[in-house]
């Protein structure tokens, strides 16, 4: 009866599964566990026996463990505006360098996701409500936040030194604590834009950007949302030293090639 014998067979193997599925949920609580609190963090997964597929598990860990990255930086840039209103450049460095790593683990970390097969999404997706992305408390919480980080950049290593964008990056460039600052700033824009960037391959790769978001949106505006800058000045400052610095050459420059010039 070989057919019974696979039955058999594979009963036990469910019982195992079973098994594994309720020593993974309980874990022991020693004092490393109660400190962490292991019990509640590993309580917020749905019930392993309730996931619809192999990758559910994969899909809320990823978006929850972001969340908390995003605590994490949103926490960090609240001190550092209050390291910048005490022109205490050592620590706003130190932290926003903390900062830029946790944009990059983010971003690296939507990568998990693309080991998830289309139709495999297509069923978690039905879990989903018409929940989506832009309803992430982290992320609203960080989109709110360059406004404060500009005004006190603006008032604490501007203003506050008579220093103008220009100045610091050209005028008057010394590399020094408002141009450090400053450049921390573009970096973590820059690191955001490419999260969102990454995303939007994400998607691209799991449910085709001709599709439409849970909410009825054209997955495509969120191309519009990858290239948003936060500091617009800080970029803009950019261009016009190219273009200043260029006029003294109009718009395209002699070669200094002995070759191209024997050909001119
Ligand atoms: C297969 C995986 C994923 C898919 C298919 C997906 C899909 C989408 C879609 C369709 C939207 C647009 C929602 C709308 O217009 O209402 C969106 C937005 C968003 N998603 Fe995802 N997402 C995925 C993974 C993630 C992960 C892991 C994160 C982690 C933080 C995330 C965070 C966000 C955020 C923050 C937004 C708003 C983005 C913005 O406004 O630029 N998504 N996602």
């Amino acid at each position: 009866m070989l057919f019974g014998q696979g039955m058999r067979i594979k009963g036990n193997d469910d019982m195992q599964k079973q098994d594994y599925y309720a020593r993974i949920e309980a874990p022991d609580m020693r004092d490393y566990g109660v400190y962490l609190q292991c019990d509640k963090l590993l309580a917020c997964q749905k019930p392993l026996a309730d996931m619809v597929n192999g990758d559910e598990l994969q899909f809320q860990i990823v978006h929850q463990v972001e969340e908390l990255w995003m605590k994490l930086i949103a926490y960090s840039l609240v001190d550092v505006i209050a390291f910048m209103e005490e022109n205490n450049t050592h620590r706003v460095v130190t932290l926003m360098g903390r900062v830029h790593r946790l944009m990059r683990m983010m971003t690296m970390q939507l990568d998990m996701l693309e080991t998830m097969s289309p139709k495999e999404y297509q069923q978690i997706r039905l879990q989903l409500g018409n929940g989506s992305g832009q309803e992430s408390p982290g992320f609203k919480f960080l989109l709110r936040m360059p406004p404060d980080l500009w005004k006190a950049f603006k008032t604490f290593y501007l203003d506050r030194h008579a220093l103008t964008v220009e100045d610091i990056y050209d005028g008057k460039y010394d590399h020094g604590d408002s141009y450090v600052v400053a450049e921390a700033l573009v970096e973590f824009d820059e690191l955001f834009q490419k999260f969102r960037a990454n995303h939007v391959y994400l998607i691209q790769r799991s449910i085709g950007l001709g599709s439409k978001s849970l909410k009825g949106r054209p997955v495509d505006l969120l191309k519009a949302g990858a290239s948003h800058r936060f500091f617009p000045e800080l970029w803009d400052i950019r261009a016009e030293m190219t273009d200043r610095w260029g006029s003294q050459y109009g718009v395209v420059r002699d070669s200094i090639s002995e070759h191209e010039k024997a050909a001119e």
